[in-house]
């Protein structure tokens, strides 16, 4: 028996796999294992009582002791089953490399541009893409025969509506459907049909603002395009105005920003010291009334911020191209920016 003990926990010893184990399980405890037979074949007829009992027990013995450790074995051998590959992943190698996502430049100074503009009591809005001629021109003072048809390039779709050209579409929506006063952002996409190069692009991003309220003058319109530029540019911004002309406007202004790179001295990005950076003014009255606001009694300021051309300057990017490429090595440089 004590030959059998051993010869057992040998076999365990070199077992692999579940299956060797139920071998050794046959082998030992089996109709015609060796600890099996070993109780029938013995003629206990020829054993004294003492012999009996002190044979009986021991052979108990190893009976329970073969059960207990077969299935001890059969246990530790489940994870040995497990197939190699995974038997051998190291849980506590250091991770691969993620490569983080990241938000593509225009949404991150526009994000930028709302908060400021929050914070100011302005509402974000969002005129439709596909917008009626009557919307895009004819409310914002540009009817059919007017000149500045023309520097707007229009897609113009089978049925009548063509694809907004700027956001200033969205002024007379807004003016209908919150009246006055109010305040309101809408960034959006804008679409003209021109050849793309460095600086021109079919599909660019404007920031729209509207504000009228009673008594607003050029003084609110500068008041809140210098806390902007502040903003944006984390520093004081100096600013100035020149004449300007849009239908929707008047007066009309170009808003210079004097350039941070050389402080307006002069320098190749800007020239002479100021950068053209904000298309405003004051609202026409006509869109006022297109809007069924009183012009008599309301005034206010407009401006059409090209969010795409800020994300140039604020990225020092030199091809717009760049923003639409859907080109990964592009906006994988912006994922810092988060
Ligand atoms: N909509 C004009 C454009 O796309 C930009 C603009 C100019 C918007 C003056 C305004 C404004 O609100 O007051 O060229």
């Amino acid at each position: 028996m004590e030959k059998i003990r051993k010869q057992l926990i040998e076999e365990l010893k070199q077992a692999k796999s579940s299956q060797d184990i139920e071998n050794i399980r046959i082998k030992y405890l089996g109709r015609k294992g060796v600890i099996t037979l070993l109780a029938k074949e013995t003629d206990f007829s020829k054993l004294s009582p003492e012999e009996k009992k002190s044979f009986g027990s021991r052979l108990n013995d190893l009976k329970n002791f073969a059960a207990e450790q077969l299935a001890l074995a059969a246990e530790s051998a489940k994870s040995s089953d497990i197939p190699k590959k995974i038997r051998e992943l190291d849980l506590t190698m250091p991770g691969g490399n993620h490569r983080l996502g990241a938000l593509h430049p225009i949404t991150t100074v526009q994000l930028e541009l709302q908060q400021i503009f929050q914070g100011m009591g302005f509402m974000v809005l969002q005129g439709p893409d596909v917008e009626s001629e009557f919307y895009n021109f004819e409310a914002v003072n540009i009817p059919g025969d007017h000149p500045a048809r023309d520097m707007q390039d229009t897609f113009w779709l089978e049925n009548g509506m063509l694809l907004k050209t700027h956001t200033s579409a969205a002024q007379v929506r807004t003016l209908e459907r919150f009246g006055a006063p109010v305040r309101a952002i809408f960034p959006g996409r804008c679409f003209r049909y021109e050849s793309i190069d460095p600086s021109h692009e079919n599909t660019f991003y404007q920031c729209e603002g509207l504000l009228v309220d009673e008594n607003i003058s050029v003084a609110n319109l500068i008041a809140v395009m210098k806390t902007l530029l502040s903003e944006v540019f984390r520093r004081e911004a100096k600013i100035r105005l020149r004449p300007g002309f849009f239908p929707f406007v008047e007066p009309g202004f170009e808003l210079d920003l004097n350039c941070l790179i050389c402080n307006g001295k002069g320098c190749p990005t800007c020239g002479d010291g100021w950068i053209e950076l904000i298309p405003c003014g004051l609202v026409h009255p006509r869109v006022l009334e297109f809007g069924k606001i009183d012009p008599n009694k309301y005034s206010g300021f407009a401006f059409g911020l090209g969010l795409t051309r800020l994300a140039m300057m604020k990225y020092g990017v030199r091809d717009i191209r760049l923003f639409n490429s859907g080109d990964v090595r592009f906006y994988e440089q912006f994922a810092a920016s988060l």
